[in-house]
């Protein structure tokens, strides 16, 4: 089976390079601009047209859509450029993958919640408040790719990192050793997500084909709960940097163009009983990833 991962240079497109290296399937890597050693085809998902030449010319089944529009400050300034790629692009994908009655596999986020008052972990039915842009349009972006009738599985994750591209633990790793004061929210709680194991679930799921009559939304982070000031206390202690003072702060001290969710936990029972995933928990899952940044 042919399989089309997009945005395969952002952080979970590079995981599913690493994860799908020894699949019997054929994956394509596709992302806006070519990257030095990475072997990448240029696809721009608001092109429609150019979706269903790369999906005719390769008998592509199944598409990862790794692609989006992720600056979540940015995004309140560029509302417009901002709903093309994170709602009318998952549409495109959706129409090509209709068109040849295949699979669109989708990541949506914690931020299409937040507006409302909650204290349980987010369960895939709690209806969507988003709070910003960037949340707003990855959920019309859900919403178009349930209207469209397509198969598709659409993953929310949240607090994405890796080894690759811009994220939190990369930055609090520098400031950890850099500085001797820090301040971190501390009013703000969620579970991060280490793109490999995101990109390993995905990927296990399409290798064993356990799509097969389980279409629908689902959640996944790692397991656990923290505050972004509890995550930092954990790469700071992983890294041994122990000589910042790392101290909690409330999220008015940084103000910011969006309000964030104040609780981001994903309730991941449906994901793991419908296809036996195993979530690692959130630490364990870190001190992998570290391991491999500070090795690198
Ligand atoms: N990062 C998080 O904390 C987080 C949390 C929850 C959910 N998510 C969701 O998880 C998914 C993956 O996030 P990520 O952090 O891996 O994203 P990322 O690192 O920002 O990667 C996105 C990739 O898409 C590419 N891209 C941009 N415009 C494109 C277009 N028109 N056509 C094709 N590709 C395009 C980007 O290229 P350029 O860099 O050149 O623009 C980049 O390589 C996204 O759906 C995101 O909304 C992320």
């Amino acid at each position: 089976m042919n399989i089309l991962i997009t945005g395969a240079n952002g952080q979970l497109g590079n995981e599913m390079r690493i994860v799908s290296k020894n699949s019997q399937d054929r994956y394509i890597f596709t992302d806006v601009v070519e990257i030095d050693g990475q072997e990448t085809a240029i696809l721009d998902i608001t092109d429609l047209e150019a979706i269903r030449k790369m999906v005719k010319d390769n008998d592509v089944k199944v598409i990862v859509n790794c692609a989006a529009y992720t600056n979540v400050d940015k995004a309140e300034s560029d509302q417009e450029f901002c709903e093309l790629l994170n709602a009318k692009a998952p549409e495109n994908l959706a129409i090509a993958m209709k068109e040849v009655e295949g699979l669109l596999v989708h990541i949506s986020t914690d931020y299409v919640f937040g507006g409302d008052q909650y204290n349980t972990p987010c369960k895939e039915d709690q209806k969507g408040t988003p709070t910003g842009v960037y949340g707003l349009t990855k959920l019309h972006g859900e919403q178009n790719i349930q209207k469209s009738g397509v198969d598709y599985l659409i993953f929310r994750t949240a607090w994405l990192y890796s080894e690759f591209g811009k994220n939190f633990v990369k930055t609090m790793l520098n400031l950890t050793e850099a500085k001797p004061q820090l301040k971190v929210v501390f009013d703000q709680v969620g579970t991060p997500t280490y793109a490999y194991d995101l990109a390993f679930a995905i990927f296990e799921i399409i290798e064993n084909r356990k799509y097969e009559g389980n279409t629908g939304i689902y959640h996944y982070s790692n397991e656990g709960v923290c505050s972004w000031f509890d995550f930092t206390k954990m790469i700071a202690e992983i890294a041994g940097n122990t000589d910042c003072d790392i101290q909690p702060c409330h999220s008015e001290e940084f103000p910011s163009p969006v309000k964030r969710p104040a609780f981001s936990v994903l309730d991941k029972t449906k994901v793991k009983e419908t296809f036996g995933i195993k979530v690692p928990y959130w630490t364990e899952s870190l001190k992998i990833c570290m391991k491999n940044l500070m090795k690198a």
